[in-house]
């Protein structure tokens, strides 16, 4: 399938669709289960330049109609993955995907796992430990969930490892196809030197969409992203070849979303590979890892110790 057009409004018949206005208008327009996977990352209520924060219960009601109607228009295979973090109210967190989660369970849908995404940087916390971590809540509608996972397998740990004892004894143990990746995604965030960035605060890398997108739909089957900032996930859909449908309320990003949305049809959108090892500034040789000043001595005991235990 090649697309090369993106249409304003929802039809059947289009492949790409960035609608620019309030999720909640194009979600009306969807019909009854026709998405095979719902991916976004709502507004946190953190009073971000994209939001007007509000009391924690008002958030979760707007939430909470709007993941009804994603329910509505999912298919009885399809996922949803909400990605969230902390709601932060005078320094006490509230971790959004537990806030969220009874909006899902109390109509029926399954959770199959709660996705950790671990990343490396972000603000400096000077009265708790810094967040490093955001998670993906994948939620299925039924039972007869589609989820394939040889498409995002990674390579095995261990791949010379054979069977020691059994009827299988002496034959490679660990599928030649690699390994399951696991439900802790160590997938660097969109930060000022990342290849994908663009003035959005905090949009998604695309690799952490394309491994949803390959695992849970095939060709041709729609993608929804009903907050869809600067167009990431929907992005990782047409790469793969899904349609993608998403709705972007201001029209800063929903131009950068098309931009980037055409570039990436015409082949040429930069984007971070999937499984793509993190960057190692140290093995990198940079000049910023030497310290200009000495080490801390709890700093360097915990240095001796991880010398020692991988020198043993
Ligand atoms: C956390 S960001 C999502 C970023 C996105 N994942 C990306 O990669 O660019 C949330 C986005 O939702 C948009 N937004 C907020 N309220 C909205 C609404 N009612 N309908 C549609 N978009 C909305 C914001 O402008 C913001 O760009």
């Amino acid at each position: 399938m090649t697309i090369s057009r993106i249409a304003t409004n929802f039809s059947r018949h289009e492949q790409a669709v960035l609608f620019e206005g309030d999720c909640l208008e194009l979600l009306a327009c969807l019909p009854d289960e026709s998405m095979q996977l719902i991916v976004t990352s709502p507004p946190y209520n953190l009073g971000k330049s994209y939001e007007r924060k509000s009391a924690l219960d008002k958030y979760l009601e707007w939430q909470d109609v709007v993941v009804a109607e994603c329910i509505r228009v999912l298919r009885p295979e399809g996922s949803i993955c909400w990605q969230v973090g902390n709601f932060v109210d005078s320094g006490a967190i509230v971790p959004l995907d537990i806030a969220l989660y009874p909006s899902f369970a109390r109509r029926g849908l399954k959770l199959r796992n709660r996705i950790i995404w671990h990343f490396e940087h972000g603000l400096h916390c000077s009265r708790r430990l810094s967040g490093r971590h955001e998670t993906i809540l994948w939620f299925t509608k039924t039972d007869q969930y589609l989820f394939d996972l040889d498409p995002i397998r990674v390579p095995q740990k261990y791949p010379g490892k054979k069977y020691f004892k059994g009827p299988k004894a002496g034959q490679y143990s660990c599928n030649p196809l690699g390994k399951n990746p696991g439900d802790v995604w160590v997938i660097p965030n969109v930060k000022n030197n990342h290849v994908e960035k663009t003035v959005h605060p905090c949009q998604f890398p695309i690799e952490l969409v394309e491994r949803l997108v390959l695992s849970m739909s095939r060709s041709e089957d729609w993608l929804l992203d009903p907050f869809a900032g600067v167009g990431s996930s929907l992005i990782a859909g047409i790469k793969h070849g899904r349609r993608a449908v998403g709705a972007e309320l201001l029209p800063e990003y929903c131009a950068i979303a098309r931009e980037r949305m055409l570039q990436c049809m015409s082949g040429f959108l930069k984007s971070r590979p999937m499984n793509q090892p993190v960057y190692d500034s140290e093995k990198a040789g940079r000049s910023l890892t030497t310290r200009p000043f000495p080490q801390h001595p709890a700093a360097q005991s915990l240095q001796d110790v991880i010398i020692e235990s991988s020198s043993s």
